[in-house]
């Protein structure tokens, strides 16, 4: 069978990112421009500026995308681009862009979701893996567990009522004074201190998920004592959000009767989220799969690995595409 090469486009939040990916499975190239020097200043992403950087680098970093893959934009196959969810100026430009590459040179166009995207990231790092699983997607607009049936073929069993998990962590940085981005910072600060203190766990019937219920408790408990351990702080907040991703994951686990396991998003760069859910893999004798940290956070060939899934469907998209900021699984 001929080889599909994919050009996978993402521009949904504060990444500038562009990858060539050879059927799906094969990362050729993954360029990634964070623009996190620009907005930690501010202390989260500005959506105009994000826009406007997006704007001014992206042709570069196509160029740069297919000279590592040694390829040139007539051997591609498709174009892939994330139409959504992400913030819409920050899409617009991904999608006009592809939209107007695509009628330049002729290429297909295809139309990835975000978070289809996170979770096709596994395939790049897993060449065995294959649906149907189950899946817990966690990053900072999102999180959801989905029954994974097929490439294309998503059942959403839970979500968030509130914030996101990624969100939460990012808030909770922010309070205790970390800056931004926060997750990173409370996972390192958090393994130099202890879970000492008794943080709420929201249960909800079901598989949905709160979280605004522990970060509340997190920043009355910092209003409280300015002086609190924030290490200790930060561990109390992981382990209790840990908590709550394994209570529902193994609800989810024994409804689905599922064997395999995965973990998408910016947040599973976690370091003891992975080191939990790799603990419950041995405990329940699951397969655990989590893509390696660069995969896991916004990139390139995470849509060029859905996109190549979505291509070989037969999947087209045209020059109407529109950035969706809300889309949904
Ligand atoms: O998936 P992602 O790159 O963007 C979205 O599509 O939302 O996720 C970004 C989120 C941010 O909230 C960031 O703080 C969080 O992932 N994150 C982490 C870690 N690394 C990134 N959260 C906890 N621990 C980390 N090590």
């Amino acid at each position: 069978m001929k080889d599909v090469y994919i050009l996978g486009i993402e521009s949904s939040c504060d990444e500038t990112a562009i990858a060539v990916v050879k059927n799906g499975r094969e990362i050729l190239s993954n360029v990634i421009n964070s623009q996190i020097p620009i907005h930690e200043k501010f202390g989260g992403v500005v959506p105009e500026i994000a826009s406007r950087c997006h704007i001014e680098v992206i042709n570069q970093i196509m160029k740069k995308a297919l000279a590592e893959a040694n390829i040139e934009l007539k051997d591609i196959d498709a174009i892939a681009v994330t139409q959504g969810p992400g913030l819409v100026g920050a899409l617009l430009v991904g999608v006009s862009y592809a939209k107007g590459l695509a009628y330049a040179s002729g290429k297909p166009l295809v139309a990835v979701n975000h978070l289809e995207g996170h979770i096709a990231a596994n395939y790049l790092c897993f060449k065995e893996l294959e649906p149907p699983f189950l899946c817990l997607q966690i990053s900072g607009g999102n999180t959801q567990l989905i029954e994974v049936n097929g490439y294309n073929d998503f059942k959403v069993l839970g979500k968030t009522r509130d914030d996101a998990v990624g969100e939460a962590f990012d808030k909770v940085a922010r309070v205790v004074g970390l800056g931004y981005p926060g997750g990173p910072k409370v996972d390192n600060l958090a393994k130099e201190g202890n879970p000492v203190y008794d943080l709420p766990r929201t249960n909800l019937e079901g598989l949905d998920f709160s979280f605004s219920g522990i970060k509340t408790a997190v920043i009355n408990l910092n209003h409280k004592d300015p002086n609190i351990n924030k290490a200790d702080l930060c561990a109390s907040f992981q382990q209790a959000v840990t908590d709550m991703l394994i209570t529902n994951s193994i609800k989810a686990i024994n409804q689905t009767n599922s064997k395999k396991f995965v973990i998408a998003g910016g947040v599973s760069r976690n370091s003891y989220i992975r080191k939990a859910f790799t603990d419950l893999g041995k405990e329940m004798n699951l397969e655990i799969y989590y893509p390696e940290p660069i995969l896991c956070t916004d990139n390139g060939a995470m849509i060029a690995a859905q996109g190549y899934f979505n291509y070989i469907k037969g999947e087209r998209a045209d020059l109407n595409l529109n950035a969706v900021p809300n889309l949904k699984i």
